[in-house]
């Protein structure tokens, strides 16, 4: 279960924040199509971001995330894949990838630490921990300056379609930001 789940964040985390070029030997290409960031409460947490493109199939994303929250066990995390078939909101359905809700610093020692902070490095100065979380987490804007793709851990083959990555981050009581990318994913002609 928990090998099923560390392959699921995987690929979420990988198609959260990170985009190839795919020359490998995977079946299938993808194009991001767009970063989403969704809050109940922009004073305390919120997101600007933005996909760019650059020449004719290289992508990274810019932007911004504020986080004025403090950070203890109350905040919690969780992430779900969506697949449609057509593109159209209606069809979008759960994946069976979806991430079961953790504490955000749980997920600082563990996902973010080895996969996020791993793949993104110095395009962002999110704070980095490379022996464990220490607090305090910062209240800041954190900035991400054309964020580069690796895409390691991607699985081999999918079947074409919508994917939809959605994180939640949720304090409670007011607090809810959500993190949707949608890509698309082709498959590739040989
Ligand atoms: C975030 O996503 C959840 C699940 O899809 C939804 O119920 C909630 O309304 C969304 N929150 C915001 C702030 O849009
Ligand atoms: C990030 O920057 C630091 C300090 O400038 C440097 O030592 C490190 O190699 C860089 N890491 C990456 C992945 O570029
Ligand atoms: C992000 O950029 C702004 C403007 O340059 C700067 O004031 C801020 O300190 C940066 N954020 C972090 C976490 O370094």
């Amino acid at each position: 279960m928990y090998t099923f789940n560390l392959h699921s964040l995987l690929s979420v985390l990988i198609l959260v924040y990170l985009y190839k070029n795919c020359d490998g030997k995977r079946n299938w290409e993808w194009k991001p199509l767009s970063i989403v960031g969704e809050t109940t409460n922009p004073s305390a947490m919120d997101m600007d971001m933005r996909i760019e493109r650059v020449g004719r199939g290289e992508f990274f994303f810019s932007g911004t995330f504020f986080w004025n929250i403090d950070l203890d066990d109350s905040v919690l995390i969780k992430m779900q894949i969506l697949r449609s078939h057509s593109g159209s909101e209606a069809d979008y359905k759960l994946t069976p990838w979806s991430i079961p809700q953790q504490t955000f610093i749980e997920y600082i020692d563990t996902f973010y630490k080895n996969l996020l902070i791993a793949n993104l490095g110095n395009c962002t100065d999110l704070p980095k921990y490379d022996s464990g979380y220490v607090p305090p987490w910062p209240k800041a804007t954190f900035n991400f300056t054309r964020c580069g793709i690796k895409g390691d851990g991607l699985p081999e083959v999918l079947i074409d379609g919508f994917y939809r990555a959605k994180a939640i981050i949720i304090a409670l009581p007011t607090v809810q930001q959500n993190i949707t990318v949608t890509v698309r994913v082709t498959l590739k002609l040989f």
